[in-house]
Protein backbone atom coordinates (compact mmCIF):
# COMPACT_ATOMS: atom_id res chain seq x y z
CA UNK A 1 0.00 0.00 0.00
CA UNK A 2 1.35 3.07 -1.27
CA UNK A 3 1.46 6.48 1.46
CA UNK A 4 0.70 9.87 0.70
CA UNK A 5 0.77 12.89 3.07
CA UNK A 6 -1.73 14.21 1.21
CA UNK A 7 -4.78 11.28 1.52
CA UNK A 8 -7.53 11.17 2.03
CA UNK A 9 -7.97 15.16 1.86
CA UNK A 10 -6.30 15.21 -1.67
CA UNK A 11 -8.63 14.15 -4.82
CA UNK A 12 -6.41 12.59 -6.69
CA UNK A 13 -6.08 9.09 -5.42
CA UNK A 14 -9.38 7.62 -3.45
CA UNK A 15 -7.87 3.85 -3.12
CA UNK A 16 -4.34 4.57 -2.15
CA UNK A 17 -5.30 3.09 1.28
CA UNK A 18 -6.49 -0.32 -0.50
CA UNK A 19 -3.56 -2.54 -1.84
CA UNK A 20 -3.24 -3.13 -5.41
CA UNK A 21 -4.83 -6.38 -5.81
CA UNK A 22 -7.56 -5.37 -3.91
CA UNK A 23 -8.33 -2.26 -6.15
CA UNK A 24 -7.67 -4.37 -9.25
CA UNK A 25 -10.61 -6.74 -7.66
CA UNK A 26 -12.98 -4.02 -6.61
CA UNK A 27 -12.45 -2.92 -10.47
CA UNK A 28 -13.34 -6.56 -12.10
CA UNK A 29 -16.11 -7.16 -9.97
CA UNK A 30 -18.35 -3.45 -10.90
CA UNK A 31 -17.49 -4.25 -14.79
CA UNK A 32 -19.08 -7.58 -13.71
CA UNK A 33 -21.99 -6.21 -11.97
CA UNK A 34 -21.72 -3.03 -14.77
CA UNK A 35 -22.26 -5.65 -17.86
CA UNK A 36 -24.30 -8.55 -15.78
CA UNK A 37 -27.05 -8.81 -18.69
CA UNK A 38 -24.67 -9.47 -21.43
CA UNK A 39 -24.52 -12.94 -19.93
CA UNK A 40 -20.21 -13.18 -20.64
CA UNK A 41 -17.89 -13.57 -18.13
CA UNK A 42 -15.62 -10.30 -18.27
CA UNK A 43 -11.78 -10.76 -18.96
CA UNK A 44 -9.21 -10.48 -16.30
CA UNK A 45 -8.44 -6.92 -15.91
CA UNK A 46 -5.09 -6.16 -17.34
CA UNK A 47 -3.02 -4.90 -14.39
CA UNK A 48 -0.63 -1.37 -14.84
CA UNK A 49 2.98 -2.52 -14.98
CA UNK A 50 3.51 0.27 -12.79
CA UNK A 51 0.98 0.88 -10.22
CA UNK A 52 2.86 4.29 -8.75
CA UNK A 53 4.27 7.31 -10.40
CA UNK A 54 2.68 6.40 -14.07
CA UNK A 55 0.96 9.98 -14.77
CA UNK A 56 3.05 11.08 -17.68
CA UNK A 57 0.11 14.52 -18.11
CA UNK A 58 0.25 16.43 -15.03
CA UNK A 59 -2.60 19.28 -15.00
CA UNK A 60 -2.67 21.13 -11.62
CA UNK A 61 -4.51 24.23 -10.58
CA UNK A 62 -3.20 27.44 -8.95
CA UNK A 63 -4.74 28.89 -5.61
CA UNK A 64 -3.47 30.85 -2.99
CA UNK A 65 -3.46 31.04 1.18
CA UNK A 66 -6.54 33.43 2.08
CA UNK A 67 -4.60 35.29 5.05
CA UNK A 68 -0.82 35.53 3.02
CA UNK A 69 -1.73 35.41 -0.55
CA UNK A 70 0.86 32.85 -0.53
CA UNK A 71 0.44 30.51 -3.99
CA UNK A 72 -0.63 27.04 -3.76
CA UNK A 73 -0.77 24.52 -6.59
CA UNK A 74 -2.29 21.02 -6.26
CA UNK A 75 -4.84 19.12 -7.09
CA UNK A 76 -8.32 20.11 -5.71
CA UNK A 77 -9.56 18.35 -2.82
CA UNK A 78 -12.36 15.55 -3.02
CA UNK A 79 -15.60 17.23 -3.65
CA UNK A 80 -13.72 20.73 -3.33
CA UNK A 81 -13.17 23.21 -5.04
CA UNK A 82 -10.11 23.46 -2.61
CA UNK A 83 -6.48 23.55 -3.84
CA UNK A 84 -4.33 21.20 -2.12
CA UNK A 85 -0.75 22.39 -1.62
CA UNK A 86 0.92 19.35 -2.59
CA UNK A 87 4.34 18.82 -1.58
CA UNK A 88 4.54 14.90 -3.07
CA UNK A 89 2.49 12.61 -5.13
CA UNK A 90 2.44 9.05 -5.86
CA UNK A 91 0.95 8.49 -9.04
CA UNK A 92 2.63 11.85 -11.15
CA UNK A 93 6.10 10.89 -12.66
CA UNK A 94 8.80 11.98 -10.69
CA UNK A 95 10.14 13.98 -12.39
CA UNK A 96 7.32 16.43 -13.46
CA UNK A 97 6.37 16.77 -9.67
CA UNK A 98 9.64 17.77 -9.10
CA UNK A 99 8.81 20.73 -11.83
CA UNK A 100 5.78 21.52 -10.94
CA UNK A 101 6.55 22.09 -7.23
CA UNK A 102 9.50 23.94 -8.67
CA UNK A 103 7.05 26.34 -11.08
CA UNK A 104 5.41 27.43 -7.72
CA UNK A 105 9.07 28.46 -5.69
CA UNK A 106 9.28 30.15 -9.18
CA UNK A 107 6.08 32.10 -9.32
CA UNK A 108 6.39 33.06 -5.52
CA UNK A 109 10.01 34.07 -6.15
CA UNK A 110 8.64 36.35 -9.15
CA UNK A 111 5.52 37.70 -7.16
CA UNK A 112 3.26 36.79 -10.36
CA UNK A 113 -0.43 37.16 -9.04
CA UNK A 114 -3.20 33.90 -8.91
CA UNK A 115 -5.96 33.86 -11.27
CA UNK A 116 -9.43 34.21 -8.59
CA UNK A 117 -12.16 32.42 -10.22
CA UNK A 118 -14.86 34.68 -8.17
CA UNK A 119 -13.36 38.25 -9.16
CA UNK A 120 -11.82 36.60 -12.58
CA UNK A 121 -8.80 38.78 -11.65
CA UNK A 122 -4.94 37.69 -11.10
CA UNK A 123 -2.46 35.46 -14.29
CA UNK A 124 -1.90 31.93 -13.11
CA UNK A 125 -4.43 29.66 -13.48
CA UNK A 126 -3.12 26.02 -14.33
CA UNK A 127 0.19 24.66 -14.54
CA UNK A 128 0.69 21.29 -18.02
CA UNK A 129 3.21 19.28 -17.72
CA UNK A 130 3.67 16.72 -20.41
CA UNK A 131 6.36 14.30 -20.43
CA UNK A 132 7.34 11.22 -23.32
CA UNK A 133 8.25 8.36 -21.75
CA UNK A 134 10.35 6.99 -24.52
CA UNK A 135 12.39 10.21 -24.93
CA UNK A 136 12.20 12.05 -21.58
CA UNK A 137 11.22 14.95 -23.06
CA UNK A 138 9.04 17.66 -20.81
CA UNK A 139 6.73 20.12 -22.36
CA UNK A 140 5.68 23.10 -19.75
CA UNK A 141 2.61 24.79 -20.14
CA UNK A 142 1.45 27.50 -18.16
CA UNK A 143 -2.29 28.38 -18.29
CA UNK A 144 -2.95 32.08 -17.72
CA UNK A 145 -5.91 34.83 -17.46
CA UNK A 146 -3.95 37.50 -19.56
CA UNK A 147 -1.72 38.02 -22.63
CA UNK A 148 2.10 37.84 -23.07
CA UNK A 149 3.38 39.20 -19.55
CA UNK A 150 6.49 42.09 -19.78
CA UNK A 151 9.36 40.51 -19.22
CA UNK A 152 8.49 36.43 -20.40
CA UNK A 153 12.07 36.42 -21.92
CA UNK A 154 13.93 36.70 -18.54
CA UNK A 155 10.95 34.34 -16.78
CA UNK A 156 11.47 31.77 -18.79
CA UNK A 157 15.16 31.98 -18.18
CA UNK A 158 14.64 32.05 -14.74
CA UNK A 159 12.13 28.95 -15.17
CA UNK A 160 14.94 26.93 -16.73
CA UNK A 161 17.50 27.62 -14.37
CA UNK A 162 15.13 27.00 -11.41
CA UNK A 163 14.49 23.66 -12.53
CA UNK A 164 18.05 22.72 -12.84
CA UNK A 165 18.07 22.71 -16.96
CA UNK A 166 20.90 24.63 -17.14
CA UNK A 167 23.40 23.12 -15.05
CA UNK A 168 22.15 19.44 -15.00
CA UNK A 169 23.88 17.44 -18.45
CA UNK A 170 20.54 15.75 -18.81
CA UNK A 171 18.01 18.39 -20.35
CA UNK A 172 14.55 17.17 -20.23
CA UNK A 173 12.43 20.88 -21.08
CA UNK A 174 12.00 21.19 -24.69
CA UNK A 175 9.51 24.20 -24.61
CA UNK A 176 7.76 26.34 -22.46
CA UNK A 177 4.24 27.64 -23.75
CA UNK A 178 1.74 29.51 -22.48
CA UNK A 179 -1.87 29.26 -23.30
CA UNK A 180 -3.97 32.07 -22.47
CA UNK A 181 -7.32 31.21 -21.45
CA UNK A 182 -9.56 34.70 -20.30
CA UNK A 183 -12.82 32.71 -20.15
CA UNK A 184 -14.63 32.32 -16.55
CA UNK A 185 -14.96 28.84 -17.16
CA UNK A 186 -13.90 25.24 -15.84
CA UNK A 187 -12.12 24.40 -19.64
CA UNK A 188 -8.62 24.69 -18.67
CA UNK A 189 -7.02 25.22 -21.97
CA UNK A 190 -7.58 28.35 -24.35
CA UNK A 191 -7.58 29.10 -27.51
CA UNK A 192 -3.99 31.28 -27.80
CA UNK A 193 -0.65 29.70 -27.04
CA UNK A 194 2.20 31.73 -26.76
CA UNK A 195 5.67 29.98 -27.17
CA UNK A 196 8.05 31.38 -24.24
CA UNK A 197 10.70 29.35 -24.88
CA UNK A 198 12.06 26.25 -26.97
CA UNK A 199 9.07 24.20 -28.99
CA UNK A 200 5.79 23.50 -28.47
CA UNK A 201 5.53 20.12 -28.45
CA UNK A 202 7.01 16.96 -27.41
CA UNK A 203 8.59 13.76 -28.97
CA UNK A 204 7.42 10.52 -27.72
CA UNK A 205 8.95 6.77 -28.75
CA UNK A 206 6.41 3.80 -27.93
CA UNK A 207 6.14 0.31 -29.48
CA UNK A 208 8.96 1.27 -31.91
CA UNK A 209 6.30 4.65 -32.70
CA UNK A 210 6.99 7.91 -33.02
CA UNK A 211 4.29 10.12 -31.65
CA UNK A 212 3.92 13.99 -31.38
CA UNK A 213 2.41 15.69 -28.65
CA UNK A 214 1.23 18.74 -27.93
CA UNK A 215 -0.43 20.62 -24.83
CA UNK A 216 -3.71 20.53 -26.17
CA UNK A 217 -3.92 17.35 -27.90
CA UNK A 218 -4.90 14.07 -26.37
CA UNK A 219 -2.41 11.35 -25.34
CA UNK A 220 -2.95 8.54 -22.70
CA UNK A 221 -1.21 9.22 -19.24
CA UNK A 222 -0.03 6.64 -18.16
CA UNK A 223 2.64 5.05 -20.98
CA UNK A 224 3.47 1.89 -19.11
CA UNK A 225 -0.05 0.47 -19.78
CA UNK A 226 -0.72 1.82 -23.32
CA UNK A 227 0.74 -0.90 -25.12
CA UNK A 228 -1.37 -3.30 -23.09
CA UNK A 229 -4.79 -1.41 -24.30
CA UNK A 230 -3.64 -0.84 -27.84
CA UNK A 231 -2.37 -4.50 -27.88
CA UNK A 232 -5.84 -5.64 -26.72
CA UNK A 233 -7.73 -3.57 -29.71
CA UNK A 234 -4.54 -4.79 -32.10
CA UNK A 235 -5.60 -9.05 -31.54
CA UNK A 236 -9.87 -7.88 -32.29
CA UNK A 237 -8.69 -6.58 -35.96
CA UNK A 238 -8.70 -9.12 -38.35
CA UNK A 239 -5.83 -8.98 -40.82
CA UNK A 240 -6.14 -6.96 -43.91
CA UNK A 241 -9.38 -5.29 -43.14
CA UNK A 242 -10.77 -1.67 -43.94
CA UNK A 243 -10.78 0.23 -40.24
CA UNK A 244 -12.35 3.18 -38.77
CA UNK A 245 -10.38 4.49 -36.50
CA UNK A 246 -13.50 7.38 -34.86
CA UNK A 247 -11.93 9.80 -32.48
CA UNK A 248 -8.65 9.28 -33.47
CA UNK A 249 -6.90 11.76 -31.15
CA UNK A 250 -2.77 12.23 -32.61
CA UNK A 251 -3.56 8.60 -34.70
CA UNK A 252 -2.37 6.80 -32.01
CA UNK A 253 -4.43 3.71 -32.55
CA UNK A 254 -4.67 4.00 -36.19
CA UNK A 255 -0.99 3.90 -36.32
CA UNK A 256 -0.58 0.64 -33.36
CA UNK A 257 -3.17 -1.38 -35.75
CA UNK A 258 -1.88 -0.05 -38.93
CA UNK A 259 0.59 -3.16 -39.44
CA UNK A 260 -2.41 -5.32 -39.53
CA UNK A 261 -5.47 -3.34 -41.19
CA UNK A 262 -5.52 -3.08 -44.51
CA UNK A 263 -6.05 0.88 -44.70
CA UNK A 264 -7.25 3.13 -41.54
CA UNK A 265 -8.90 6.43 -41.54
CA UNK A 266 -9.14 8.31 -38.51
CA UNK A 267 -11.51 10.89 -37.58
CA UNK A 268 -10.63 13.53 -35.16
CA UNK A 269 -12.34 16.91 -34.31
CA UNK A 270 -9.37 18.90 -32.95
CA UNK A 271 -7.46 20.11 -36.04
CA UNK A 272 -4.01 20.05 -33.76
CA UNK A 273 -4.07 16.55 -33.37
CA UNK A 274 -5.06 15.88 -36.93
CA UNK A 275 -1.87 17.37 -38.32
CA UNK A 276 0.37 15.49 -35.46
CA UNK A 277 -1.48 12.41 -36.91
CA UNK A 278 -0.64 13.31 -40.21
CA UNK A 279 3.27 13.73 -39.53
CA UNK A 280 3.75 10.98 -37.31
CA UNK A 281 2.03 8.78 -40.63
CA UNK A 282 4.84 9.89 -42.56
CA UNK A 283 7.64 9.91 -39.87
CA UNK A 284 6.85 6.46 -39.10
CA UNK A 285 6.45 5.71 -42.98
CA UNK A 286 3.03 4.34 -42.51
CA UNK A 287 1.48 4.71 -45.65
CA UNK A 288 -1.99 3.00 -45.46
CA UNK A 289 -3.87 5.50 -42.44
CA UNK A 290 -4.99 8.73 -43.17
CA UNK A 291 -7.07 11.26 -41.33
CA UNK A 292 -9.99 13.61 -41.63
CA UNK A 293 -10.37 16.89 -39.58
CA UNK A 294 -14.14 17.50 -38.09
CA UNK A 295 -17.43 16.06 -35.88
CA UNK A 296 -17.85 11.92 -36.13
CA UNK A 297 -21.17 12.80 -36.12
CA UNK A 298 -20.93 15.08 -39.03
CA UNK A 299 -18.08 12.81 -41.35
CA UNK A 300 -19.56 9.52 -40.56
CA UNK A 301 -22.53 9.38 -42.53
CA UNK A 302 -20.33 10.43 -45.73
CA UNK A 303 -17.34 7.79 -45.26
CA UNK A 304 -19.31 4.51 -43.35
CA UNK A 305 -20.15 3.33 -46.52
CA UNK A 306 -16.83 2.75 -48.13
CA UNK A 307 -16.44 -0.82 -47.50
CA UNK A 308 -14.80 -0.54 -44.09
CA UNK A 309 -15.46 -3.54 -41.79
CA UNK A 310 -14.42 -2.62 -38.46
CA UNK A 311 -14.61 0.08 -36.51
CA UNK A 312 -12.78 1.46 -33.32
CA UNK A 313 -14.81 3.76 -31.10
CA UNK A 314 -12.61 5.75 -28.33
CA UNK A 315 -14.89 8.85 -27.29
CA UNK A 316 -14.55 10.77 -24.70
CA UNK A 317 -16.11 10.50 -21.33
CA UNK A 318 -19.61 11.49 -22.51
CA UNK A 319 -19.88 8.51 -25.15
CA UNK A 320 -21.19 8.40 -28.32
CA UNK A 321 -23.42 11.16 -29.68
CA UNK A 322 -27.39 9.47 -30.67
CA UNK A 323 -25.88 10.44 -34.23
CA UNK A 324 -22.95 8.31 -34.69
CA UNK A 325 -25.04 5.62 -33.07
CA UNK A 326 -27.52 5.58 -35.67
CA UNK A 327 -24.84 5.97 -38.38
CA UNK A 328 -23.43 2.83 -36.94
CA UNK A 329 -26.96 0.96 -36.40
CA UNK A 330 -27.47 1.23 -40.14
CA UNK A 331 -23.67 0.44 -41.40
CA UNK A 332 -22.08 -2.57 -42.15
CA UNK A 333 -19.44 -2.65 -40.35
CA UNK A 334 -18.98 -6.29 -38.74
CA UNK A 335 -17.37 -5.73 -35.97
CA UNK A 336 -17.05 -2.41 -33.41
CA UNK A 337 -14.33 -2.26 -30.82
CA UNK A 338 -15.15 0.37 -27.99
CA UNK A 339 -12.83 1.65 -25.92
CA UNK A 340 -13.52 3.94 -23.10
CA UNK A 341 -12.89 5.42 -19.97
CA UNK A 342 -16.22 5.44 -18.73
CA UNK A 343 -18.14 2.18 -18.52
CA UNK A 344 -21.30 3.41 -17.61
CA UNK A 345 -21.14 5.63 -21.09
CA UNK A 346 -20.11 2.50 -23.23
CA UNK A 347 -22.35 0.03 -21.74
CA UNK A 348 -25.50 2.85 -22.15
CA UNK A 349 -24.30 3.47 -25.93
CA UNK A 350 -23.82 -0.50 -26.26
CA UNK A 351 -27.54 -0.92 -24.79
CA UNK A 352 -28.60 1.54 -27.49
CA UNK A 353 -26.86 -0.99 -30.59
CA UNK A 354 -27.84 -4.65 -28.48
CA UNK A 355 -30.40 -5.75 -31.55
CA UNK A 356 -27.42 -5.17 -34.00
CA UNK A 357 -24.65 -5.20 -32.32
CA UNK A 358 -23.18 -8.34 -29.73
CA UNK A 359 -20.89 -7.99 -26.91
CA UNK A 360 -18.44 -10.82 -26.88
CA UNK A 361 -15.63 -9.53 -24.97
CA UNK A 362 -15.35 -7.31 -22.25
CA UNK A 363 -11.65 -6.32 -20.80
CA UNK A 364 -10.82 -4.18 -17.90
CA UNK A 365 -7.72 -2.18 -18.59
CA UNK A 366 -5.87 -0.78 -15.44
CA UNK A 367 -4.78 2.56 -16.85
CA UNK A 368 -5.59 4.31 -13.68
CA UNK A 369 -4.05 2.63 -10.87
CA UNK A 370 -4.59 4.16 -7.00
CA UNK A 371 -8.11 6.21 -8.42
CA UNK A 372 -11.63 4.87 -8.89
CA UNK A 373 -11.10 5.09 -13.28
CA UNK A 374 -11.10 2.06 -15.28
CA UNK A 375 -10.43 1.88 -19.33
CA UNK A 376 -12.41 -0.48 -20.95
CA UNK A 377 -12.66 -1.58 -24.18
CA UNK A 378 -15.76 -4.15 -25.91
CA UNK A 379 -15.63 -5.93 -28.81
CA UNK A 380 -19.19 -6.44 -30.41
CA UNK A 381 -20.05 -8.53 -33.79
CA UNK A 382 -22.87 -7.70 -35.80
CA UNK A 383 -26.04 -9.63 -35.71
CA UNK A 384 -28.21 -8.64 -38.15
C1 LIG B 1 -10.40 9.61 -25.43
S1 LIG B 1 -9.62 10.55 -26.70
C2 LIG B 1 -9.04 9.26 -27.73
C3 LIG B 1 -7.90 9.62 -28.63
C4 LIG B 1 -7.14 8.45 -29.28
N1 LIG B 1 -8.00 7.41 -29.75
C5 LIG B 1 -6.07 7.90 -28.37
O1 LIG B 1 -6.09 6.70 -28.08
O2 LIG B 1 -5.18 8.65 -27.96
C6 LIG B 1 -11.00 11.23 -27.50
C7 LIG B 1 -10.68 12.09 -28.71
O3 LIG B 1 -11.92 12.49 -29.30
C8 LIG B 1 -11.81 13.79 -29.81
N2 LIG B 1 -13.19 14.28 -29.97
C9 LIG B 1 -14.05 14.71 -29.01
N3 LIG B 1 -15.26 14.97 -29.53
C10 LIG B 1 -15.18 14.69 -30.86
C11 LIG B 1 -16.11 14.74 -31.94
N4 LIG B 1 -17.37 15.12 -31.75
N5 LIG B 1 -15.69 14.38 -33.16
C12 LIG B 1 -14.40 13.99 -33.37
N6 LIG B 1 -13.48 13.91 -32.39
C13 LIG B 1 -13.86 14.25 -31.15
C14 LIG B 1 -10.94 14.50 -28.79
O4 LIG B 1 -10.33 15.64 -29.36
C15 LIG B 1 -9.95 13.40 -28.43
O5 LIG B 1 -8.81 13.46 -29.25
Amino acid sequence: MAKCLHFPQCGGCSLLNRTYKNQLSEKQNNLQSLFSNWNLEVSPIIESPQPLFYRHKVQLPFGFFKRSGGIVLGCYGCDSHKVINQTECVIQDKTLSKIAWTIREWATENRLSVYNEKTGTGFLRHVLLRKGAGTGEVLIGLVTNGEKPRGSRYLAQKLLEMTGQKKDEFKPVVGIVQNVNKRQTNVVLGEKQIVWWGRPFLKEKLGGLKFKIELSTFFQVNPYQLPRLYNRVLENIDKKTKVLDLYSGIGSIALWISSKAQTVLGIEENPFSVKAARISASVNNVKNVSFVAGDVAKLLPQYINFGFECAVVDPPRKGLDTRVLETVKNSGLKTLIYVSCNPETLFRDMEYLKHYYKPVSVTGVDMFPQTGHIECVVVANRIK
